[in-house]
């Protein structure tokens, strides 16, 4: 079994990097076909859906525009209960069909922000993409469209997802090594 050491805490290979590209081609056949002859802006939400959102876009035959947006409600391996963010995308979104690309959705309350402050500029249509969803931990009400994987309610680094910064780059998605409290 392949291990990590990530500051005082341990992880294991949970998903390999050929599964997350193979599961990730798949969604972006979805979208293509959703929104076919139909231009898609992305909102990417930073940092960890940078490389979920550049990989699914290698696999995008759609016309596409691109924003990001700065959010973050996780200190080491717990939700902090509120969001940080400065709500500003560089393009207006009114009319347009829009996709919101997140890393992971754990309680979802991150996701009920930028979906709130989203409406507010009233697109055509507003999705949500996944890469790794937790069911277990949903609090708030979210309607999530597109997902990858989803997974037990444990902490996962890897592909874009961090623990305290560290593990972004790492190519497979690792768990953490011992159960969280509920
Ligand atoms: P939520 O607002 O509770 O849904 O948390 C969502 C955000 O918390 C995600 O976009 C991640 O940035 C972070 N997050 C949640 N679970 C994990 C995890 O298992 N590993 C790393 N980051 C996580
Ligand atoms: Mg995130």
């Amino acid at each position: 079994m392949q291990t990590i050491q990530l500051k005082d805490k341990e992880f294991r290979l949970y998903i390999s990097n050929l599964e997350i590209e193979k599961k990730i081609a798949e969604i972006a056949l979805k979208i293509n076909s959703d929104y076919h002859q139909k231009e898609l802006t992305l909102v990417i939400v930073l940092n960890g859906a940078f490389r979920f959102a550049a990989q699914l876009i290698r696999s995008l035959t759609i016309p596409i525009q691109i924003t990001f947006l700065r959010v973050s409600s996780y200190r080491g391996i717990q939700s902090a209960g509120k969001v940080e963010n400065n709500f500003d995308v560089d393009l207006p979104l009114g009319g347009k069909d829009v996709l919101i690309v997140e890393d992971i959705i754990d309680s979802g309350l991150t996701l009920q922000h930028i979906s709130a402050g989203i409406k507010k500029q009233q697109p055509a249509s507003l999705k949500v993409a996944t890469l790794l969803y937790k069911p277990a931990a949903l609090k708030y009400d979210v309607t999530i469209n597109y997902v990858g994987f989803e997974i037990p309610n444990d902490f996962v680094v890897g592909f874009g997802l961090d623990y305290d910064q560290q593990g972004r780059g790492l190519n497979d998605i690792f768990v953490l090594n011992e159960k969280l409290s509920e």
